[in-house]
């Protein structure tokens, strides 16, 4: 199984790139940086990544993104990611972005993309990995905040795919991004939000009817309601459902009762992602790995789940033909 999960190319859709800060890079940017850190050590920073909730993880991370301050950091950061992706055989990638966690600090936003888009350029110049670029409004702020990222990307739309929402769900509605979701979709961008993650199935629905979501992340509590999942089978919308960040934050007690082969059996569409693997133990194949057993998924499980990360990505559906063609022959060839 391992050997499988790991030879199969697949596409990874739910990543916060400021998620994938590990502690050695990140000590290494606070060195680099002259910015003081409340931990002496990796180990002691290590000890810090227990989680309670969402609110928990959340004060943790952007205390960590702080060590973020030029082009280059940003491109380090998102090289290390890559060559990660490399390794496991990742070969095309959807990044989210928090501009609002960096300008707040009077990072410049074109260090912010030019220092991503980058090393994404590079990425696939040396491996031929595929990223898009998703720039995340941060809910815990206003609608306004988020016009003005909105207004600040405009230079740089040739980099940016997609929009998303993300930060501390409960309490800040989807709804009440309506008229910036509308506007970026206007400029073109494609809308995404995490929706259901702590927040229950009402959040989902305002997702989809008001900010017309094109994919969900996470969307767990959409098995709150029967008829939510119907609606999301027919407008073949998918989930990107991230079992390790979910036991991480307690969304799921164990992995063990994580409900992804229920999705499954439901007809819902799902892909397996990392979501801020430097802080929930783990990439996206240990995802696949640590969720495969604990569910007893099988090989069919794993293509199926593989196929959903090309079939719904942002790729164009000629690119989505290709990559699920080459897909199918490294699988039959395993399975000879
Ligand atoms: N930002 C980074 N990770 C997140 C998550 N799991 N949920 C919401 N916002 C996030
Ligand atoms: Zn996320």
């Amino acid at each position: 199984m391992k050997t499988l999960i790991k030879t199969l190319p697949k596409a990874e859709l739910h990543l916060h790139i400021e998620g994938s800060l590990e502690p050695d890079l990140l000590f290494e940017l606070a060195r680099r940086n002259r910015i003081p850190l409340k931990y002496k050590s990796v180990e002691e920073l290590k000890k810090a990544y227990k989680f309670n909730s969402l609110q928990d993880f959340s004060d943790i991370y952007y205390q960590g993104a702080s060590v973020l301050l030029h082009e280059n950091d940003f491109y380090d950061l998102t090289w290390a990611y890559l060559e990660k992706c490399a390794a496991q055989n990742v070969t095309h990638t959807e990044i989210m972005f928090d501009p609002q966690t960096h300008t707040e600090r009077g990072v410049q936003f074109d260090a912010i993309v030019n220092g991503i888009y980058r090393a994404t350029q590079d990425a696939e110049e040396k491996w031929g990995i595929t990223s898009f670029l998703i720039m995340s409004f941060l809910r815990h702020l206003s609608e306004e905040e988020a016009f003005k990222t909105l207004e600040q990307s405009k230079m740089f739309q040739n980099k940016i795919k997609a929009v998303g929402l993300d930060s501390s769900e409960k309490g800040n509605p989807p709804s009440k991004f309506k008229n910036v979701f509308k506007a970026a979709v206007k400029m073109g961008y494609i809308p995404l939000a995490h929706a259901g993650e702590e927040g229950d199935a009402d959040y989902i629905w305002e997702a989809l009817d008001i900010l017309k979501i094109e994919r969900i992340d996470h969307g767990n509590n959409a098995l709150q309601d029967p008829k939510l999942i119907e609606e999301i089978i027919n407008r073949d919308i998918a989930l990107t459902v991230c079992p390790l960040s979910n036991t991480s934050l307690k969304v799921v007690k164990k992995l063990k009762d994580h409900p992804l082969k229920k999705m499954m059996d439901l007809g819902l569409k799902v892909t397996i992602n990392s979501d801020d693997p430097a802080y929930f133990g783990g990439q996206v194949n240990k995802n696949y790995e640590e969720i495969q057993k604990a569910l007893n998924l099988t090989k069919e499980d794993i293509y199926q789940l593989v196929k959903n990360s090309f079939n719904y990505s942002l790729l164009k559906d000629t690119e989505k033909a290709e990559r699920v063609a080459e897909l199918a022959e490294v699988y039959y060839e395993l399975e000879q």
